[in-house]
């Protein structure tokens, strides 16, 4: 356990001794969690999502997103090289570039016009000097010194990471072997995004980062999964967790699905009842890759995650914004190479995921439910205890929270706790 970590939360509170087994429902509602979490994770030891590269292909082009509560700029500067900016002027802390994304050559603060380059550093103070001679800048002022804070930024594959430690792994280190085994998978050739939209989910972020890791809740939650055959338990699959426990990876084949003898055929499921579709168009769907994998739900801690579902391909990061609610960004793709009638069917298939898609509408909901029911509580926890009391990283069955108990994992051990 991280010993800096735990003088800073020492006194917080105590882990049940349950261990993983236990999360205290007071981690999704105390502000002061919250702001250990500002510092110990996103502002400490983590690599995290800040956008793909294919979003700002020439020079000058930009996105901004936000690591934890801390809003960044990323940007390709005039070397082609990508860099990660915080997105706030040296001068009073306004927010410095406002749009979402765009193209630009410098960045202009509208509160006094400090200009600043796109490496981040100052280009210029408006009256500098003042007006005829009286006001301005100090003539010791170093403009030198009051560029913006510019962050630690590697690539894997798509994807641009950035983090404020100078200490951390390289992101395939951290991640791991197997991890950058499914990233390779899912960006195995030039990919092309199809949309993106923001989602605001009424809960606290790391509800939602449980769910994505729980793979048992999906056929029974999700009735479209279960009553379509979609994704069910008795197929074949497993849950991977990560050598440091907080990411993993839930896949399953659908083509090997037996549910004789289960309890998808005895009838007592909720999902699996009185539920057609009248345009089935859906449901068609081509083998995307060779493996006969058809779910692959991958999570990378804290709060990246990559999803196929059948031909529906996306990236999701999700942003706390305070301990009740955050932000859930997706950016959904293809291949470069896809023929029309294959992108037809990705964007049919996309009516499964998103705000209202036929399955992710449910995720969009349950993490509030858990919110409200509770909030104020300082004693009880929750039980998780699906597949055992560890995280045992090998192949293992999905009726499992394995992947919870593994984001716990890292958690407690970056948070000290
Ligand atoms: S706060 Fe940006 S120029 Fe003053
Ligand atoms: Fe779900």
């Amino acid at each position: 356990m991280n010993i800096a970590a735990r003088a800073e939360t020492e006194g917080m509170f105590r882990w049940p001794d349950e261990g993983l087994a236990r999360v205290p429902f007071r981690v999704y509602n105390d502000p002061e969690i919250a702001a250990a979490e500002e510092r110990l994770l996103f502002q400490g030891e983590t690599w995290n999502l800040v956008g793909l590269d294919v979003e700002i292909p020439q020079p000058g082009d930009y996105r901004t997103s936000a690591i934890g509560g801390t809003p960044v700029i990323m940007v390709r500067d005039q070397s082609g090289e990508i860099r990660v900016h915080v997105n706030r002027c040296a001068h009073r802390g306004s927010t410095l570039c406002l749009a979402r994304a765009g193209k630009a050559e410098n960045f202009t603060c509208i509160y006094h016009n400090w200009v600043y380059g796109l490496d981040g550093k100052l280009q210029s103070i408006a009256f500098k000097r003042g007006v005829r001679g009286q006001g301005g800048m100090p003539a010791d002022f170093d403009m030198a010194q009051h560029g913006l804070r510019e962050l630690r930024v590697e690539r894997i594959c798509n994807l641009v990471f950035a983090t404020f430690s100078q200490t951390l792994p390289p992101v395939r280190d951290w991640f791991g072997p197997r991890m950058v085994w499914s990233l390779e998978r899912f960006f195995h050739k030039p990919i092309r995004l199809i949309g993106g939209y923001t989602q605001v989910l009424p809960n606290n972020w790391k509800l939602y980062a449980e769910n994505v890791r729980d793979s048992y809740h999906a056929s029974l939650l999700h009735t479209f999964f279960a009553t379509f055959g979609l994704n069910r338990l008795s197929m074949d699959g497993a849950v991977e967790v990560s050598e440091r426990g907080g990411s993993h990876l839930s896949w399953a084949k659908m083509a090997t699905d037996d549910a004789a003898g289960t309890d998808y055929a005895t009838g007592g499921l909720r999902s699996m009842r009185d539920l057609a579709i009248e345009d089935r168009r859906i449901l068609k769907v081509w083998p995307e890759f060779e493996d006969g994998i058809t779910h692959m739900i991958q999570t990378l801690f804290p709060t990246v995650f990559l999803q196929q579902i059948q031909n529906t391909l996306a990236v999701r990061l999700i942003v706390p914004r305070g301990t009740d609610r955050c932000d859930l960004h997706w950016w959904v793709f293809g291949y470069e190479d896809d023929t029309p009638e294959q992108m037809r069917m990705r964007l049919m298939q996309s009516n499964l995921v998103g705000p209202a898609g036929l399955v992710s509408l449910e995720d969009g909901f349950i993490g509030n439910a858990v919110q409200r029911a509770t909030r104020g509580e300082q004693g009880h926890g929750a039980v998780v205890e699906m597949g055992g009391h560890g995280v045992e990283r090998d192949r293992q069955s999905r009726v499992s929270e394995a992947g919870v108990r593994g984001f716990w994992l890292q958690w407690r051990s970056l948070m000290g706790l």
